[in-house]
């Protein structure tokens, strides 16, 4: 019996019914590189060198995975990542202005010290992303230059964010937003009010956002020393923290937010193998990520995943259309990460709550803009290129 391409193909798509409606992903997370200039004791990134670059996807290819971002999501958002992203500065730039010329906002994360003059902070606001934050992990400069292990350190980032603020004015161009992304853990949890006070009050950012300590990013050996000893936070104090900074500094908090890093910080103390790092087999109280309906990963290899873990499979973009094709048949990816409790449910580039209430309404209103897609299953896609090149191939010459 001959069966019709739309009743195969509804066939096939009946069986792979996701759980859920599948919307175009919100952001696209691009790296730039894998090495980094500091020496943070919770990252080992700067352990890591870029000598195997060439096999990289080229910076075209990942403009090329940029613009297929745009397509499937007109009001998305790309985050483009490193190591120390800056540290390669024309790829950096190229990668931004994919974005502007893509119509997609760009979005990084720096650690400042390769913004060192008026022209470079002047290039940032015209042609680099439309929000840039830098990192800190103190209001305090001893402590910021312990723990990200190189002395010097917090002077190049403060200098970096006036240097910006100045360049913003200068050039009138109030679309950038200028950010704090601030690092908490045992150590520093009880400043967090002075860290408010320096970045909104005295730098005059835009914001400071609160990024709590999760295993160490690249984990290197199988101790984790610095995730053991500064994963010590007494949740109900830090709360009670937040929720004082909350109404001096008029955060608009929001409460679901907070009781998760409530929560958060009471599974971290219960780990009692945190010095295992991301091998610890604890995990957080509640499921409080949602990575897999928002976020698509690409490395600098050009292998696409739905978190930065590589727990998951992935797959590597090779050809036009690849990226869709990848967020339309990983149901069964999904599947397995509604089920995943790890720490890093808490960073703020994963966790379905924002931490403020207007940062929950945009997560709302691009839900109810983006578009639900269609989930397929692979062999769908494989019948649909197959279908493709059959085409092509009855096509009379010349046609
Ligand atoms: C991995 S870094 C890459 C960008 C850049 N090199 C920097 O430091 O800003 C991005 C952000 O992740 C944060 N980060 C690094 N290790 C972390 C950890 N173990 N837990 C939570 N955040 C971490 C950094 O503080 C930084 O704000
Ligand atoms: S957190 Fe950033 S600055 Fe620190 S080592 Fe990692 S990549 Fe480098």
């Amino acid at each position: 019996m001959k069966l019709s391409l739309p009743v195969a193909f509804g066939a096939i798509s009946r069986l792979q019914v996701p759980s859920f409606p599948l919307r175009s992903p919100r952001f696209l997370f691009i790296e730039v590189n894998k090495r980094c200039n500091l020496k943070c004791q919770h990252c080992d990134f700067w352990l890591r060198t870029d000598d195997d670059r060439d096999r990289y996807l080229s910076v075209p290819g990942r403009s090329a995975v940029i613009a297929e971002f745009a397509e499937l999501s007109p009001n998305g958002n790309v985050v483009i990542c490193g190591g120390e992203p800056m540290l390669d500065l024309e790829d950096y730039f190229a990668l931004a202005r994919s974005c502007r010329e893509n119509g997609v906002r760009a979005l990084s994360v720096v650690n400042g010290t390769r913004i060192r003059s008026p022209a470079l902070a002047e290039r940032m606001i015209l042609e680099g992303p439309h929000e840039i934050s830098i990192s800190l992990n103190s209001p305090c400069e001893a402590q910021h230059d312990e723990t990200r292990g190189v002395k010097g350190a917090f002077k190049k980032a403060v200098r970096a964010l006036r240097l910006l603020i100045e360049a913003r004015s200068r050039l009138g161009v109030n679309s950038t937003r200028i950010y704090v992304m601030g690092l908490i853990y045992g150590g520093n949890y009880r400043s967090i009010d002075d860290f408010y006070d320096l970045v909104l009050n005295d730098i005059g950012a835009d914001k400071l956002k609160l990024n709590f300590l999760q295993p160490s990013f690249g984990q290197a050996g199988e101790e984790d020393p610095f995730f053991a000893a500064q994963g010590a936070v007494d949740p109900d104090e830090l709360t009670t923290i937040l929720k004082r900074c909350n109404e001096k500094y008029r955060l608009d908090y929001n409460p679901a937010w907070l009781e998760q890093v409530g929560m958060y910080f009471r599974s971290l103390n219960a780990a009692t193998d945190r010095v295992r790092g991301w091998a610890s087999t604890k995990e957080t109280e509640v499921h409080i990520c949602n990575t897999y309906d928002r976020n698509i990963m690409v490395n600098h290899y050009g292998m696409a995943r739905l978190c930065f873990s590589g727990k998951f499979p992935g797959m590597t973009l090779r050809e036009p259309g690849d990226l869709r094709r990848f967020w339309q048949t990983s149901e069964a990816i999904r599947a397995d990460m509604r089920k995943c409790n790890q720490f890093c449910g808490i960073s703020h580039s994963v966790r379905r709550e924002s931490s403020t209430m207007s940062g929950r309404q945009k997560m709302l209103d691009h839900q109810a803009k983006a578009p639900v897609m269609q989930s397929h299953s692979d062999i769908t896609f494989k019948i649909a290129s197959g279908m493709r090149a059959l085409a092509r191939f009855n096509r009379a010459p010349g046609s």
